[in-house]
């Protein structure tokens, strides 16, 4: 996009209900020069709502390697997201950025993977997983754990199958499973003890942060340096541009020097996680 500050109208052109209280919504821009400079990389977010009703940031969500169309997930908890839950197919959703930093794929694509999901936290994965099918890079393995409370909770579950082929998925809900459930029961972190770890490993967490919390308690048994494990923080944001101040953290902001942080750079300030 030629000046990230602007907000562009993009059409709906599909929503898919994901869960009780989230849409996946395909979006495009309606001027073709703003989609065809539409580019992200995974983990980055956009600035999304409607004129006279407000806006939020929201992960995007489809691979990175979609130039035509773009993806977000977005759940119902507030006053813009329930207004963006009563649009319809055609209608428009003002989105500006992308913003922030995401994941440094370059880097991370010399190890294997370990992502680490929990409820709607698990948004940003799904174009983590897209792009590693579309890619298929040689040598590269990725584990995926994703928790939720309860099976209705599970965001894209039409693609597990399609991602099984491709990735170690790994299903968790909190809450009792019927007898022949094809998930886990417990919480994310009771997959390590069920489940071995890839070698040479790297980590990428998107979830709440007492899934941070405990997670990060159990890779301290594993020999995973802080500056491999990536954690994406979530915050009140106004500007996604690091002018309004509302998303320090320390000596960052939330929406400019991440959302993506490794835990490296973060472990030491107060109320970061
Ligand atoms: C970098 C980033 C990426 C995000 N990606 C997604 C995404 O992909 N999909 C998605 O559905 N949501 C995402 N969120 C959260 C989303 O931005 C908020 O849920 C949304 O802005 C709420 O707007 P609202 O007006 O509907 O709710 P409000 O009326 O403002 O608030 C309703 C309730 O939600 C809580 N809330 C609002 N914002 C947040 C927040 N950022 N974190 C936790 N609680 C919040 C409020 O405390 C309140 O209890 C992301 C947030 C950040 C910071
Ligand atoms: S949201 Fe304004 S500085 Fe981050």
């Amino acid at each position: 996009m030629k000046n990230p500050y602007y907000s562009h109208p993009a059409k709906i052109l599909k929503i898919r209900k994901e869960s009780p209280d989230s849409n996946l919504y395909t979006l495009q821009f309606k001027e073709a020069k703003i989609q065809k400079a539409f580019h992200f990389h995974p983990g980055q977010f956009v600035m999304a709502g409607i004129v006279g009703y407000g806006e939020g940031p929201f992960d995007i969500c489809s691979s990175s390697m979609e130039t035509t169309t773009f993806d977000l997930s977005i759940r119902k908890v507030g006053k813009i997201t329930q207004k963006i839950h009563t649009l319809e197919v055609g209608d428009t959703i003002s989105v500006r950025g992308p913003y922030g930093h995401g994941f440094p794929m370059t880097k991370l694509n010399q190890k294997n993977l370990l992502l680490l999901g929990g409820g709607c936290g698990f948004v940003t994965m799904r174009t983590v997983i897209l792009d590693y099918i579309k890619q298929k890079p040689k040598g590269q393995k990725i584990q995926v754990f994703f928790g939720v409370r309860s099976e209705k909770d599970f965001l894209f579950r039409q693609e597990f199958a399609t991602w099984s082929k491709h990735v170690d998925l790994h299903l968790i809900i909190a809450e009792a499973k019927e007898k022949k459930s094809r998930y886990h029961q417990g919480v994310i972190t009771d997959l390590f003890d069920k489940v071995k770890l890839l070698d040479n490993l790297a980590v990428i967490a998107c979830g709440p942060p007492i899934m941070y919390k405990f997670c990060l308690a159990r890779l301290k048994d594993y020999p995973i340096s802080d500056e491999d494990i990536y954690l994406s923080l979530e915050r009140r944001m106004d500007c996604g541009t690091g002018v309004c101040q509302h998303c320090a953290i320390g000596p960052y902001y939330v929406c400019k020097d991440g959302p993506v942080f490794s835990y490296g750079k973060i472990k030491d300030i107060q109320g970061a996680i």
